[in-house]
């Protein structure tokens, strides 16, 4: 497992020396194995660093109908992309109104190649497939109940993403560090709660939403800038549970685990589970499920019972409801033996031709083994360096084939001066790198890594 200090469910932003405390998780459980872009959730308030975020932060909204939005001077270091407009959600964007030449920005080019791509809307991809058999578990057992969405625009408001959801104002999981920001008021979603508020408020009452979700974040084989999530929700009204002889938190805490267990069972088979107490802004009392899959605890996903001021904001005083969320892709890899995260956007039909509509969980058979490649950076970083700013700049270069960017030397000199070395792993899926290719790469990245993360290489 990462050897860096990952959340159960998602990363933190940077390697953090002090083991973290998990709120109500006993200490006698073992920890869940954690990978593939987990939850950041499931941390209390942590304050943003605000001295490290050069951004001043300015008032402006985004409005999707808005084609008044300018487009600054190119910056050098972005690669080309092919298309300069995607539709999401039912509308036309153009990249001059996602990828911003201004400081309240940080949406590469990288980040908006891969908006619209909608894997989970493809029956014939893995993420796709495990996506409607949720779907097939939610129609079985509630038939024509679940309202399905998997095509809301991943672009949203701030209110959205976080305060809607009860994200307290100084949570890590809002700084530029860890969130893509088209604007100070609008980000690419970084889950899918993002849409819990304004369903609600639209009147649904049992609904799943699924889509691709933006995160800053390191690099290695299970984590990967844009992946995908389902949400699901469930209103109770007071007919429900009056007449149970529990309260209406205990009554959807069961259902909920009713539910998910079924869930679980309907993707896994018959597996050993547990539940984790846990803690998320969004929900109270808060769980996660782990199974017991391949000799491993595997967190599943995280859920609850919905923050009652939630509903009270979307005109739902006397209601309660569950919430869950799960990432797709944590699932799919195991589901269907998927050793890279990566693979997931490959268009090679040595993948692609492998799985079909409606067959979960068939395994995937490695179709090469290119050798990686390794190559040693070593720098003094200055006080605003970061991770997840090292692993942009160096996927802005090269793309899928970075396979995993690592800090293997660590030390402060006497002056007080830090050096830090990483090595970064390259390595194509599909074919054979050159060395040219790599050392061009390389060049590439040094160069930029000195420019644009005021760092001093050695
Ligand atoms: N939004 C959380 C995340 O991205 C996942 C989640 C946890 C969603 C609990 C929920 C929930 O609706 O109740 O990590």
């Amino acid at each position: 497992m990462p050897t860096k200090s990952k959340l159960p469910l998602f990363p933190l932003p940077e390697p953090q020396p002090q083991p973290q405390p998990q709120p109500l998780r006993s200490s006698l459980v073992p920890m869940a194995i954690s990978f593939a872009n987990a939850t950041i959730f499931s941390k209390p308030s942590l304050f943003l660093q605000r001295s490290t975020l050069a951004f001043c932060l300015r008032f402006s909204s985004f409005s999707t109908s808005s084609a008044t939005v300018q487009f600054h001077a190119h910056k050098k270091w972005r690669q080309p992309v092919t298309s300069s407009l995607v539709e999401l959600g039912g509308l036309k964007i153009s990249r001059e109104e996602i990828v911003k030449d201004d400081p309240t920005n940080n949406v590469p080019d990288s980040i908006f190649s891969k908006l619209g791509m909608q894997l989970h809307r493809r029956d014939q991809h893995p993420l796709g497939i495990l996506k409607n058999a949720i779907y097939d578990y939610f129609d079985t057992n509630y038939p024509n109940k679940f309202d399905k969405f998997d095509n809301l625009c991943p672009i949203v408001s701030v209110k959205a993403n976080f305060d809607d959801v009860l994200v307290p104002a100084d949570h890590i999981s809002r700084s530029y560090n860890d969130t893509y920001y088209v604007d100070s008021q609008t980000v690419l979603r970084c889950h899918t709660s993002a849409h819990q508020a304004e369903l609600l408020s639209k009147g649904h009452t049992h609904f799943l939403v699924t889509g691709d979700v933006y995160r800053r974040d390191s690099i290695d084989s299970t984590h990967y800038p844009v992946f995908h999530q389902m949400e699901g929700v469930r209103v109770f009204a007071p007919a429900d549970w009056d007449g149970s002889g529990i309260d209406a938190t205990s009554y959807a805490a069961e259902d909920l685990k009713k539910c998910l267990e079924g869930l679980a069972r309907h993707l896994f088979g018959g597996v050993e589970m547990r539940w984790i107490d846990t803690y998320f802004p969004f929900t109270s009392p808060s769980f996660e499920l782990e199974i017991f899959f391949q000799e491993e605890w595997l967190e599943v996903l995280g859920c609850g019972v919905m923050e009652q001021e939630i509903l009270k904001r979307s005109g739902r005083m006397d209601n309660v409801a569950w919430a869950f969320g799960l990432g797709l892709e944590r699932l799919a890899m195991v589901l269907f033996d998927i050793p890279d995260i990566r693979l997931f956007w490959t268009m090679d039909e040595r993948f692609t031709s492998q799985f079909s509509k409606g067959q979960l969980g068939v395994k995937f058979k490695p179709f090469s083994k290119y050798p990686p490649c390794y190559k040693d950076m070593s720098f003094w970083i200055s006080d605003s360096f970061t991770e997840n700013n090292l692993c942009e700049v160096v996927r802005g270069i090269a793309g899928d084939l970075v396979e995993e960017v690592k800090l293997i030397d660590n030390f402060t000199n006497k002056k007080g001066m830090t050096s830090h070395c990483y090595r970064i792993a390259y390595r194509s899926m599909e074919r054979s790198l050159t060395d040219e290719e790599i050392n061009d790469l390389q060049w590439k990245v040094r160069e930029q890594v000195e420019s644009k993360l005021k760092v001093v290489l050695r």
